[in-house]
């Protein structure tokens, strides 16, 4: 009967590890963007290919500079064909990355 308590509490004392384990594993895994700003950019864009930075630690704002590289972001590529005013999401918790989606507004 003794044994078999002891065993239940081991088992019960592992899976807790595991579960443990596990959730800082994700933690680590998902790297939160840094909000540059709290709205869009709003700019007049002219055709050509742009890198919208993702990781919102690019000091040239709202457009990569590099500065993500080792860590888990990537800066998106936009090819704009026509001049036109495009809405950049600052916060970088867009779901229509890399366009402004409203998401800015719960944070
Ligand atoms: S600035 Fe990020 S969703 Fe609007």
């Amino acid at each position: 009967m003794i044994l078999l308590r002891s065993i239940k509490i081991i088992i019960g004392d592992l899976k807790k590890s595991a579960s443990h384990f596990q959730i800082k594993q994700l933690e680590t895994q998902m790297e939160k963007a840094v909000i540059a700003q709290k709205s869009p950019y709003g700019i007049k864009m002219e055709p050509g290919k742009y890198a919208w930075c993702a990781c919102g630690k690019s000091a040239k704002q709202p457009f990569c500079d590099g500065t993500h590289k080792g860590s888990e972001f990537k800066p998106v590529i936009v090819d704009i064909t026509q001049p036109k005013e495009v809405w950049w999401c600052g916060c970088k918790h867009t779901k229509t990355a890399p366009f402004c989606d409203g998401s800015h507004k719960s944070l």
